[in-house]
């Protein structure tokens, strides 16, 4: 159970980023050529919520299921001085749970903005703020608690 969530987990990452880079343009060109807020604008913000949702669900159940975080759990004073667990335990998902944050407060506010400029403006400070802490707390290959691009 743990290797398929594991995998699912690794693939939706993909979707994540790619719909939060697509978001982030599009509100970057609606700031710059004023244009109205488009369907496909919605499109790519719903992509992005809901991949990232399902992410965020997919690794609470790796808490449950994956050998690495129970332990860490247990043991959380040890596993403080082991980087793989502290690593996976506390910061990513501390940054991937405060970059979700962002994602839904600039989802939200975007909508009860009062014009099309206002609502691009805060969607693309948001999605910009939500893809920088996601990239920084992926475990990228090279890192020493890295992980494989794909599974
Ligand atoms: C939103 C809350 C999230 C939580 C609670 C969470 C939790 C976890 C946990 C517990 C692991 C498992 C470590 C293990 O057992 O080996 C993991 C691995 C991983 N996470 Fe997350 N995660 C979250 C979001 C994300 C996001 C948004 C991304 C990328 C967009 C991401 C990318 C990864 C990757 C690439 C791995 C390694 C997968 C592999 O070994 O192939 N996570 N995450």
């Amino acid at each position: 159970m743990a290797a398929m969530l594991l995998a699912l987990h690794s693939i939706v990452r993909w979707a994540v980023v790619l719909f939060a880079l697509l978001l982030l343009s599009r509100a970057v060109n609606g700031v710059r050529t004023r244009r109205d807020w488009a369907p496909a604008d919605h499109r790519f913000g719903l992509g992005f919520i809901i991949s990232f949702d399902l992410q965020f669900l997919i690794g609470l159940a790796l808490f449950h299921f994956s050998t690495l975080t129970p332990d860490s759990l247990e043991g959380f004073k040890g596993a403080m001085h082991v980087p793989a667990l502290r690593f996976f335990a506390v910061e990513h998902t501390a940054g991937m749970v405060l970059a979700l944050a962002a994602a839904h407060i600039s989802w939200a506010k975007g909508k009860r903005a009062a014009d099309a400029a206002r609502r691009f403006r805060t969607v693309a400070i948001g999605t910009g703020l939500s893809l920088l802490l996601v990239v920084l707390s992926i475990p990228w290959p090279w890192m020493a608690v890295g992980r494989r691009l794909w599974p």
